[in-house]
């Protein structure tokens, strides 16, 4: 390879990372509440994630028991932002 086309791909290897670092800086933090490991939701841990979310409205729907906050953003996945609590 000559010089130039190693600098290419230097440059190149550069931008990539760089690219990846900036994504990865501008990802919100998680700090989003996890889903409780608790009796009201842990069969949910043991279900796809699709499926699982199908059920959560009927107790964080409008009415129901533990409503989402007014300002709470879009919710089509609720797992995609509330993740599960770590443990067993
Ligand atoms: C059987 C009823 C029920 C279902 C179904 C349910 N939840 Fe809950 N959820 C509750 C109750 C009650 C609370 C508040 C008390 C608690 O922490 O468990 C709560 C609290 C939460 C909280 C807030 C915890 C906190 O720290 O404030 C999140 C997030 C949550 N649920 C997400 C979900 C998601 C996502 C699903 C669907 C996978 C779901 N819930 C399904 C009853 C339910
Ligand atoms: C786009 C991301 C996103 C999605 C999707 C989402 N949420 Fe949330 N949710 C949040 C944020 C952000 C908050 C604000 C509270 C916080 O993070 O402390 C919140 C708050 C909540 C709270 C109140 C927690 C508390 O203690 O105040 C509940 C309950 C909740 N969400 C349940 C759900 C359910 C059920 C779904 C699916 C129907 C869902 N969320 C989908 C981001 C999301």
């Amino acid at each position: 390879m000559d010089k130039k086309k190693t600098a290419f791909y230097n440059f190149l290897f550069l931008a990539v990372a760089a690219g990846i670092l900036i994504f990865l800086f501008m990802a919100p933090p998680e700090t989003t509440v996890k889903v409780p490991r608790d009796k009201a939701h842990i069969e949910f841990y043991h279900m796809p994630k699709k499926e699982a979310e199908r059920h959560c409205s009927e107790c964080h729907g409008k009415e129901v028991g533990n409503p989402l906050p007014k300002e709470h953003p879009p919710k089509y996945r609720c797992l995609f932002c509330h993740k599960f609590s770590k443990g067993s």
